[in-house]
């Protein structure tokens, strides 16, 4: 019920030359069954528009509609610039930018309330799993992040460990599962069964096309956050036909 969401984010990666890889996603995936999403950075969302079945969204948003906020985009100009989506609370963010649960879910809000889906990322360090912290932490930025006003269509919960994410270091798929049960359940018990089956939770940190079949497998898990593997259609496609397959 839940439809399938290959999603790849660029970060500081790309110019307009990489558009090139747009036009061959989309030619390739002319028919697919699953959503594709790319996040290109902010220089790139306008021309990276127009490459349907390809939907774009944004890397990150302002909580506030405009004003004195130098260097910042807000939901509403990015939804100008022909995106759908933006993700929100990125590893990178919180911890470089010192973006906490509180900025994140305001963050959500702005993006839902010029109708954008938002994107927001969980994820544990290497140092909290190994104090078996992991589920709280999750919990936390779970309940934290996420605004009371969700839905299947306004969120997607993007769970990435920061220890797996450009290391080459995966979960293994119990370890996955448990996590995405676990969003799965607290979801559920939030937000009714309604609303919390529907919402679609990505698995993101180091999806590779050799690693994306055996991913897709595990329960709750309907795509893929993808970082490196999503710069080039050669790497990024046979990740969507694992999805499209699964
Ligand atoms: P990698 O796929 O490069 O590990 O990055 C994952 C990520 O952070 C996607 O948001």
């Amino acid at each position: 019920m839940r439809r399938k969401l290959a999603a790849g984010n660029w970060k500081m990666n790309g110019t307009r030359a990489s558009l090139a890889e747009l036009a061959v996603l989309a030619k390739t995936h002319a028919a697919s069954e699953v959503d594709i999403l790319i996040c290109p950075p902010a220089t790139l969302l306008t021309a990276a528009c127009g490459h349907a079945p390809l939907m774009i969204g944004a890397q990150d948003c302002h909580m506030a509609t405009s004003g004195a906020h130098t260097g910042d985009i807000s939901a509403a100009q990015i939804k100008d610039a022909g995106a759908t989506a933006v993700i929100v609370g990125h590893s990178e963010r919180r911890v470089a930018h010192e973006e906490h649960s509180e900025i994140v879910r305001a963050k959500a809000r702005a993006a839902q309330a010029e109708g954008l889906t938002a994107i927001v990322c969980l994820g544990e360090s290497l140092a909290q799993r190994e104090a078996q912290n992991t589920l709280d932490i999750i919990g936390g930025q779970l309940a934290g992040s996420i605004p009371d006003n969700a839905t299947g269509e306004n969120l997607v919960v993007a769970y990435e460990p920061i220890w797996a994410i450009g290391t080459g270091l995966v979960p293994d798929l119990a370890q996955i599962g448990e996590v995405h049960d676990f969003i799965r359940s607290r979801l559920e018990r939030r937000f009714g069964a309604g609303v919390g089956r529907s919402v679609r939770l990505l698995y993101g940190g180091s999806v590779k096309p050799d690693n994306a079949a055996d991913i897709f497998t595990v329960p709750n898990v309907d795509g893929a956050l993808v970082g490196g593997a999503s710069l080039t259609a050669a790497d990024f496609s046979p990740i969507i036909t694992a999805l499209e397959t699964v």
